[in-house]
């Protein structure tokens, strides 16, 4: 595996990577990685002859108040994670790399970043978007791997990537849960072993909504309910919603397309996210572009 910390460097690796007629899957992360991103990387291997991962903490997808300071760090630990899942490169570009000074220029989402997680993280967005287009741009990859946790990050990379014709296919790849339920993330590593029983709630409302889906409850009013129902057991819900999978559109009246449940919420400080997706049609859902 090989470490690169510039773009410079990148470059060199990608190149001799791509003369060897490599297909290159990339996955961006922010560390602190776990077995979800290890079944990113997995898909990205299945997929391509080489697979490029990143770490960076990116500060413009954080807002005031925001956990920027105290995210979970261990590079240590990425590493010997990526070594195990066989990645080719690993790009460690620090903060002076990514923006360098008198840097200006941005992508802006438009309204699909307005709804769910966007009412309550100003610039979240905004801060994604143009870190993964510049990645996009560095790495230049054939596809590029992301959890469907992170649902309308996934939804906003597949519209930047459409409008402005940038050429990579995103793959979006289910949530990895704990044997519980709980979906993976690394804001998990703040939770109290009292709060982590209390986060299960979220999974657990989710899990009983599919169940009434699955079941034949169409009526998004009926659905949302049940998912909210056990939320009580947190301290703070953003949003609990039904929405469009794709345009992340709000529903009403009964569920007659690919939808998602997204739920946001605060265990102690901690604000975690889940969402599950369902089909009418009893079919997975169809992201397209990849
Ligand atoms: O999902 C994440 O970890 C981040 O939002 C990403 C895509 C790496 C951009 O910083």
């Amino acid at each position: 595996m090989r470490v690169v910390r510039s773009v410079a460097e990148l470059r060199i690796a990608l190149k001799a990577l791509r003369e060897e007629g490599h297909r290159l899957g990339f996955v961006p992360t922010m560390g602190f990685l776990h077995e979800g991103h290890a079944t990113l990387i997995q898909h990205s291997r299945q997929r391509c002859g080489a697979t490029v991962v990143s770490i960076f903490v990116n500060p413009t997808q954080f807002g005031p108040g925001e956990d920027l300071a105290t995210y979970p760090r261990d590079l240590e630990g990425d590493q010997s994670l990526c070594l195990r899942m066989g990645v080719d490169v690993l790009f460690l570009p620090d903060a002076s790399e990514m923006y360098p000074s008198h840097f200006q220029t941005s992508i802006e989402p438009g309204p699909i970043a307005e709804p769910l997680c966007g009412r309550f993280r100003p610039g979240h967005f905004r801060g994604v978007a143009t870190v993964v287009g510049k990645f996009f741009n560095m790495v230049q990859p054939d596809l590029a791997f992301f959890g469907q946790k992170d649902l309308q990050q996934c939804a906003v990379i597949r519209r930047m990537v459409r409008d402005l014709n940038l050429p990579v296919d995103v793959v979006v790849v289910p949530t990895v849960r704990e044997k519980d339920g709980l979906a993976l993330s690394s804001r998990n590593a703040y939770l109290s072993p009292q709060e982590r029983t209390r986060a299960l709630s979220i999974s657990q409302g989710l899990f009983a909504m599919e169940a009434a889906f699955k079941d034949g409850e169409r009526s998004v009013d009926m659905l949302t309910a049940i998912a909210f129902d056990p939320l009580h057991l947190v301290d703070q819900v953003q949003y609990c919603e039904l929405v469009d999978a794709l345009t992340l559109d709000a529903l009403s009246g009964d569920v007659d397309r690919p939808a998602a449940v997204c739920v946001a919420a605060y265990v102690g400080k901690t604000r975690l996210i889940d969402n599950i997706l369902l089909n009418p049609s009893g079919d997975g859902v169809m992201f397209g572009n990849g």
